[in-house]
């Protein structure tokens, strides 16, 4: 019988419970096929989980459905498990007992035992297309968002089972190559002798031949002539192109390292430039996009917009441009790759893009007979400045994003120093770029995505609220209290004693929760509800170490207490290295 319960204990209650429920009602002449329990998390007065799925059952049945329910909760096999009512007009409550909660602190222990409880059945191959920026430019702040968020859920569905690629799409085919190359030429200058800062100079250039091109209609016609010169393989052009392509990426390089962000690609738009004619063919065959004035177009005449808005597959100069070289990369990643999902983390602004792109590809697809990975566009507002328009420097310019992690990593070796003033530099340092760099990437991933929001220093920085120092605070506390009793968090593995008292049984019923919460992130995402759910745990150890005492004469509260200590760490700390923040045993 222990046996069975502890088999019974899922890292997911609500699945242990949707089991237990559906095994039950597959007995039952009450219930015929179709029923669906509909687990979901109650409201803390009632229960810890309510089954909703009586009420639509019963209507369609035309049974009542407070008389089901309590047919229901008769035939559920007696348990110590839970306790049930029912509530409103056929709602379950499902209290869990004492003995659940310690049944699944023992259980779900480490690490290990939670990412097996937490793989996926239906294993996906999911490419994460992320960060993605633009050669001979610098990454902007921009890009942190799609950098930071691209990473936290590619980190979150690998723990979950998935495989996961993740490409670095640069944008190194562009128009600007033309632009930048005449500029170069122009100046006479050569690539290897930029100075300490390349990249700042190539924009510069950038900058400069943007102008000459502008005020002059011949500087203009040489400008594209470059551009058709690369694009038409001109050795000097190629050889140019590259050296700018290879300075970017060691900034970009830079900022990963300092992120822990590594790509297992970087194909990036120059990549397809030789696989868009058959796009152009196939396209052209099933009719599915048509010449314009001389450019290639498709029209979705089923869409209010995009019946009349086109999506440009081809440039009226015969160029590729961001649709074709998109277009490619999705059959490359499905026939190459053999992905069947396809995650894209961007602005917000390219929006449509995306919806037509994935309606193309879509259409594309199936007229090929192939079957079309799963497109999904995760995308994200604007930070903003105190002015509440999109954030700029002084002078104007967009944030540079080295700027702004140093910064970070700079304000928080003032805490740091402030806090402990006699540790040694390269402590200071180590601990500044933990704190400091958590701050800026939990800022942007506590917030709902699709939402803008106000950079500020002093609201990310603090120690209080939902911040990384906070939740990176909990964890250093937890760690010192290991210290305290000298002894290590993964030393404690089961306790004879259930959670009994309030804090105890709230603590206990909030670690429960974890799986809730990685789904949800999952499903939609969105990583704001990993965060949340990790700082509502964080409060919830913070009341709970308020009103315990751990360190009691009876031994087995003691252990009890420790061990839920040592839960609350793991947690934390997988959520928290799932959503890419570093923590500290000491703070
Ligand atoms: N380079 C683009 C930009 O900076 C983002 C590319 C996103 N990925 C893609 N497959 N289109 O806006």
């Amino acid at each position: 019988m222990l046996g069975y319960r502890t088999m019974f204990i899922e890292f997911d209650p609500s699945e242990s419970i949707d089991r237990i429920i559906r095994e039950t009602t597959a007995k039952s002449n009450d219930f015929e096929v179709g029923f669906n329990p509909q687990v979901r998390p109650a409201d803390e007065r009632f229960g810890d989980f309510q089954a909703n799925g009586i009420l639509p059952y019963a209507k369609k049945a035309g049974l009542n459905p407070r008389e089901l329910a309590q047919k229901l909760i008769d035939l559920l096999p007696h348990s110590d498990l839970w306790e049930t009512d029912i509530a409103g007009p056929g709602f379950i409550n499902f209290k869990l007992s004492s003995s659940f909660f310690k049944q699944w602190i023992d259980k779900f222990h480490d690490i290990n035992s939670i990412k097996n409880a937490i793989q996926v059945e239906n294993q996906q191959k999911i490419v994460v297309d992320f960060s993605s920026p633009n050669t001979a430019k610098q990454m902007h702040v921009g890009h942190i968002r799609s950098t930071i968020i691209g990473e936290s859920l590619a980190r979150l569905l690998g723990f979950m089972g998935h495989e996961i690629i993740r490409d670095n799409h640069l944008g190194d085919w562009g128009t600007q190559f033309g632009i930048l190359l005449f500029a170069i030429k122009k100046e006479n200058i050569s690539l290897s002798e930029l100075g300490n800062d390349p990249i700042a100079k190539l924009e510069n250039l950038y900058r400069q031949g943007n102008n000459w091109v502008k005020d002059d209609e011949d500087n203009l016609i040489q400008a594209r002539g470059e551009l058709v010169k690369l694009q038409n393989g001109d050795p000097e052009n190629l050889d140019l192109w590259q050296k700018i392509k290879d300075i970017s990426m060691d900034s970009f390089l830079s900022i990963y390292e300092m992120l822990g962000v590594q790509f297992d690609h970087s194909l990036g738009e120059s990549f397809y430039r030789d696989k868009v004619e058959l796009i152009y063919e196939q396209l052209l065959a099933h009719k599915i996009c048509e010449e314009n004035d001389g450019a290639l177009v498709v029209f979705h005449p089923d869409h209010k917009r995009f019946s009349k808005q086109p999506f440009i597959i081809r440039k009226s100069d015969g160029a590729s441009n961001y649709a074709t070289t998109d277009l490619a990369t999705v059959a490359f990643r499905k026939n190459e790759w053999q992905s069947n999902q396809i995650i894209y983390v961007t602005d917000g602004r390219q929006r449509d893009h995306f919806e037509q792109l994935f309606m193309t590809v879509q259409k594309w697809f199936s007229a090929e007979k192939n079957a079309c990975p799963l497109l999904k566009h995760v995308w994200f507002g604007t930070i903003l400045g105190d002015d509440n328009k999109a954030i700029k420097t002084r002078d104007g310019e967009p944030v540079k994003l080295i700027d702004l992690l140093s910064e970070s990593i700079e304000r928080a070796k003032k805490m740091v120093i402030e806090k402990k003033p006699d540790l040694e530099g390269s402590e200071i340092l180590r601990r500044a770029k933990i704190i400091g760099l958590g701050a800026v990437r939990y800022a942007d991933l506590s917030q709902d995505r699709t939402l803008d929001y106000v950079f500020s220093w002093e609201k990310m920085l603090a120690m209080q609220g939902n911040t990384a120092p906070y939740l990176q605070y909990a964890v250093a506390r937890i760690h010192s209290i290991f210290r305290k009793i000298e002894s290590k968090p993964n030393q404690h593995h089961s306790t004879e004693y259930p959670p009994t008292t309030d804090s105890e049984k709230k603590l206990a019923r909030k670690l429960l929760f974890f799986s809730g919460a990685l789904k949800q992130t999952a499903k939609e995402l969105k990583p704001h509800f990993l965060g949340t759910y990790l700082y509502e745990l964080a409060t919830e150890f913070s009341s709970f170490y308020n009103q315990s005492k751990v360190m009691v004469e009876e031994k087995e509260i003691k252990s009890l207490r420790i061990l839920l200590c040592a839960r609350t760490l793991t947690v934390l700390e997988i959520g928290l290295n799932i959503l890419g923040i570093d923590t500290l045993e000491e703070m």
